[in-house]
């Protein structure tokens, strides 16, 4: 300090000091916790944290605690958790009106599976490599006949498979999961490696493993997945987890895909591929060869195959669970559902995608199913890629977008006692089916699932054999079924045991 400076001086050197750093400091806290004008309307939370500590302490179901901020703020919600911002949409028209925005039709990415693998399929891919993997995929499932009347008997062998291992049961306790999961996901190794594997197989048995910790890992708190700071935070024992499980995931991939092209051989797959591995593979070395840009690389396959497994599987499994679930706690509707099948069917033969017009009922049940099971509750998350408006509201670059495909589903002006299973919703005065605009469990807009031909196809024919075969209920002396659901990114029913009684006149 200079000598000639005095106390008066000291204290006025301190005071300018001071007032400049508190300045600072509330220009730095004024831009931290800034609401952005005119967003949607919603909860504040607290500073810096936002929402969290509230989504963190919801004891009972996630959606249905989301769904409830509709009846404050409406059916577009916005609040901030850990300074991100989230936009929920609540109703079917927000949704309908959000989704068809290319600006709303992206997807946060998936920080922790860019660490052992860069780059995204068609799930989490955003923009223009999204566009061409998503045409891709399109085109190439309707062209290996998935949607089809050709394709049925790849699902019909697989049911087959799927009756002759219930059977073996005798009619004694079975979970159903592990059964109905080797049926979906045999299906889609059809399509994707154009075979199928015994239920026996180490490789087949490892990837439906790696895929159960997937979702298990996703359910118990994925979301770290998609916040940038813990792909720094690697040493944290649930990172290294979830780091762990996406390699082996990727691991078991690679080994299926090397063992279907030592079995297919190289000509084969570059001439006429007759799975999407091949027509992948073919169509990256067409484009090699014409010189043409492209996003089909060996990243962008190895990921859209897993995606195709990942959300081929376990939604159709949980479908088919809660279907399950559905007839053992309605008997009376377990038994409509056989009279149906038996009257258009009889009992030489099993059913038909082509029997399907003359079973309304059956339809409508897997609809109900599909309305009361809300198999993905929330969705697929959005991110928004550009500024954008939505209902006049100002929706920011980067901000991810949940659309709460329960509160449509639950909505009481549209479902009348949302909360009873009732099938007889989707007939109408001469028991013909109808389809139902707000049932939207494949989503809606520019990214709806692009396997809902094939799940559709799944889900009947599997469903109808099912029951065309066996009746299905608890077994003696256990407690009813209290359609308790396990939350994960799908909405499971909690492990449940039946017994599977062969029909067999
Ligand atoms: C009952 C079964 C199924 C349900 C309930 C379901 C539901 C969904 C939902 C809600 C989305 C998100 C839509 C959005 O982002 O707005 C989605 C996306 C997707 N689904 Fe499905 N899905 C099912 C079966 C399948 C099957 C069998 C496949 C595989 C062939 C599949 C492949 C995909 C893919 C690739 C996407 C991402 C589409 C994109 O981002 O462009 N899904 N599905």
């Amino acid at each position: 300090m200079p000598a000639s400076m005095d106390l008066y001086d000291v204290w006025n050197h301190i005071n300018v000091r001071t007032a400049l750093l508190g300045v600072t400091l509330f220009m730095i806290l004024f831009w931290v916790f800034r609401r952005p004008r005119n967003l949607p309307p919603g909860p504040r939370g607290w500073p810096l944290l936002g929402y969290l500590p509230q989504l963190a302490m919801i004891k009972g179901p996630i959606h249905e605690a989301l769904g409830e901020l509709s009846q404050r703020y409406g059916s577009l919600v916005s609040f901030s958790v850990a300074n991100h911002l989230v936009v929920l949409l609540q109703d079917y028209d927000v949704m309908k009106e959000a989704f068809a925005q290319h600006e709303l039709s992206g997807r946060p990415t998936l920080e922790l599976s860019q660490l052992t693998l860069p780059g995204y399929g068609v799930v989490t891919a955003c923009g223009e490599p999204w566009v061409e993997l998503r045409r891709f995929s399109i085109t190439t499932l309707r062209g290996l006949g998935v949607g089809k009347s050709s394709f049925e008997e790849h699902i019909t062998t697989e049911t087959k498979c799927l009756m002759e291992e219930i059977r073996k049961t005798k009619g004694e306790i079975l979970n159903p999961r592990h059964f109905v999961q080797n049926a979906v996901s045999n299906v889609i190794c059809s399509v994707v490696f154009g075979r199928r594997f015994e239920y026996t197989d180490t490789q087949f048995k490892r990837l439906l493993e790696a895929l159960n910790n997937i979702f298990e890992l996703i359910g118990a708190g994925g979301v770290i997945q998609f916040v940038p700071i813990f792909a720094k935070m690697q040493f944290l024992p649930f990172v290294k987890k979830i780091i762990h499980t996406n390699l082996s995931f990727d691991e078991i991939l690679y080994q299926l895909l090397f063992r279907r092209n030592v079995q297919q051989g190289e000509v084969e797959y570059n001439e006429n591929p007759r799975d999407f591995a091949g027509a992948f593979m073919k169509a990256m070395d067409d484009k090699e060869e014409q010189g043409v840009h492209t996003y089909l690389t060996p990243a962008s396959m190895q990921y859209t195959l897993g995606d195709l497994f990942g959300a081929g599987t376990e939604t159709t499994s949980t479908t088919l669970l809660w279907a399950l679930h559905f007839m053992v706690g309605y008997p009376e509707i377990q038994t409509r559902v056989q009279k149906d099948i038996d009257r258009v069917v009889g009992r030489n033969r099993l059913p038909r995608l082509s029997d399907k017009p003359e079973l309304p009922y059956v339809e409508a049940v897997i609809s109900e199913v599909q309305r009361l099971g809300n198999t993905v509750p929330l969705g697929v998350p959005h991110k928004c890629i550009e500024d954008t408006t939505l209902r006049g509201y100002h929706i920011p670059k980067g901000a991810t977008i949940v659309a709460n495909l329960w509160s449509v589903h639950s909505d009481p002006s549209e479902w009348p006692n949302p909360s009873e299973f009732r099938p007889d919703r989707f007939l109408d005065e001469d028991g013909k089916f109808v389809r139902r605009e707000k049932l939207i469990p494949f989503g809606i807009g520019r990214r709806v699932c692009l396997g809902e031909q094939l799940a559709r196809m799944k889900l009947y024919i599997i469903f109808s054999c099912l029951l065309h075969q066996f009746t299905f209920q608890t077994p003696e002396g256990a407690a009813p079924l209290g359609f308790k659901a396990c939350q994960g990114i799908t909405l499971a029913p909690a492990p449940f045991e039946i017994c599977a009684n062969p029909r067999d006149n």
